[in-house]
């Protein structure tokens, strides 16, 4: 077993480079070509299915064996996910993540998001100098020079840290900047920022049993040019409970859905508003499992409403 604490400072001491190790993971056999999406600002296409850090990854990365999370990273990569959402808060996934991207050499190749917020869950003015050295810190926790995304996280004082944001994209070190929240009092508040800010994505909560954001946020974040990222999926652990002890209903695999964790995926890739999805995982299967939903068809019209009336049911 390799401690959380060796393994960083190892790597770190060496700046080891390895590459991913041959047959680690067990391919799934690929079906279809890898669904990507242009992300509205800039039309740069973006695998539709990524990877999370907080939740079980997160607590893998607190615990003393992180080796689980090079296979979760490499098996990402390996099956053509690139998206890896992070934050400060979600406490050392995104230092575990960029100390092990670096191990495996795969740096530039992921598209990092990660967040800011120093405000806290409950608002509150922020201290710009904080916010900055929050920001620095992302830098060097992910060993990269320029950020793909990085994001107000749940709406924390917008007006000075979305301000911040700004400056590092004239900068050029960061590409796109956003605005994230998962919180239904936050949604009026996301709403506006989407209406008034020059922002590129929104991250938020989207999943087969959580569908308000079709009435308002979706269409909007389609009228007015806005990536979306989609957190939650699974609803963390709610849709597995919902499940339990139920198989896949085999009419999933008319759009490919062979598991729980692809018919979730494929429900939510299937909105013409959603960008990419990024669960969150600890396992490398489920990894393997979760960009298998980014192989083949989407549910239409006609099996949307066949799939909801299904979770409904159960
Ligand atoms: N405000 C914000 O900015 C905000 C808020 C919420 C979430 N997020 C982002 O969105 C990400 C995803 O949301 P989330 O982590 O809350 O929940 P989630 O992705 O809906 O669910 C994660 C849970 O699903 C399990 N899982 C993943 N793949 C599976 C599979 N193929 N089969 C069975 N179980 C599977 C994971 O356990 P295993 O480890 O066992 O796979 C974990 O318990 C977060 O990690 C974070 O990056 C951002």
């Amino acid at each position: 077993m390799i401690t959380r604490r060796q393994y960083l400072k190892l790597a770190l001491a060496a700046g080891v480079s390895l590459a991913i190790p041959g047959g680690m993971l067990k391919a799934e056999p690929r079906r279809g070509e890898l669904i990507t999406r242009a992300i509205p600002s800039t039309g740069e296409r973006v695998p539709a299915v990524g990877l999370g850090s907080s939740a079980t990854f997160a607590q893998v990365a607190r615990s003393e064996d992180i080796s689980a999370l090079r296979e979760v990273m490499g098996a990402m990569l390996e099956h053509g996910g690139t998206i890896f959402d992070t934050a400060p808060s979600y406490g050392d996934s995104e230092q575990v993540a960029g100390t092990l991207a670096q191990e495996l050499g795969i740096t530039d190749r992921v598209f990092w998001a990660t967040k800011v917020n120093v405000a806290g869950r409950n608002g509150g003015r922020v201290d710009p100098g904080a916010a900055r050295g929050q920001l620095e810190e992302s830098f060097f926790h992910l060993g990269t020079d320029v950020i793909d995304l990085i994001q107000v996280h749940n709406m924390g004082d917008v007006p000075t840290q979305l301000g911040l944001l700004k400056e590092l994209k004239e900068e050029g070190r960061v590409r796109y900047i956003g605005v994230t929240t998962t919180f239904p009092h936050q949604y009026p508040g996301l709403i506006e920022v989407m209406r008034r800010e020059p922002i590129d994505f929104i991250g938020t909560d989207y999943a087969i049993d959580n569908r308000e954001k079709e009435n308002d946020i979706l269409p909007l974040a389609q009228d007015r040019g806005i990536g979306v990222l989609v957190y939650a999926p699974f609803g963390r652990t709610r849709l597995w409970e919902r499940v339990r002890g139920h198989d896949v209903p085999e009419w999933a695999a008319e759009f490919g859905a062979r598991s729980w964790a692809q018919f979730f995926l494929k429900f939510v890739l299937a909105h013409p508003a959603i960008t990419a999805a990024t669960p969150a995982t600890s396992r490398a299967r489920h990894m393997i499992d979760n960009m298998g939903a980014a192989y083949g068809g989407l549910p239409d019209a006609d099996a949307l409403k066949r799939m909801v009336a299904h979770i409904e049911s159960l």
